[in-house]
């Protein structure tokens, strides 16, 4: 007879960080958030909240920092044709220019992937949810 407990219930209660209220946070505006020693970047992309690990794994710039784009894809779904996509929804490192999808943070062109965050939206206020 095995004496190992189940391993149910080893998981963390998730942690909701105030970041701003909605009505500070409008679309098109992103703030840093410190959560211990770990910065966050918290974008408002038209009203869709985003959060992705603060600092790029490059040289550390800072992610908060970086602009919103587009970029240009090509694959089997463009017949290999070049093509402007995800307008909006590239953030760019404003270090050297590494580029992350917002949505994933993964990296294009890189075998890395930022760690995201779920943002919710309650009462008015705006929360990470770790
Ligand atoms: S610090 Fe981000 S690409 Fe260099």
């Amino acid at each position: 007879m095995s004496s190992e407990k189940p391993r149910s219930g080893s998981r963390r209660p998730r942690r909701k960080i105030p970041v701003a209220r909605l009505s500070d946070f409008p679309a098109g505006t992103r703030m840093e958030v410190s959560v211990g020693s770990v910065q966050i970047a918290v974008f408002n992309v038209e009203g869709d909240f985003f959060a992705l690990f603060g600092r790029c794994p490059h040289q550390s710039a800072p992610l908060s920092r970086g602009r919103l784009q587009g970029t240009v894809i090509c694959n089997a779904d463009t017949c290999w044709e070049t093509e402007w996509a995800h307008e909006g929804e590239v953030l760019v490192c404003p270090g050297h220019g590494m580029e992350y999808d917002i949505r994933s943070g993964k990296a294009f062109g890189y075998d890395l992937r930022l760690r995201t965050y779920e943002v919710s939206v309650e009462d008015g206020q705006v929360f990470i949810v770790m």
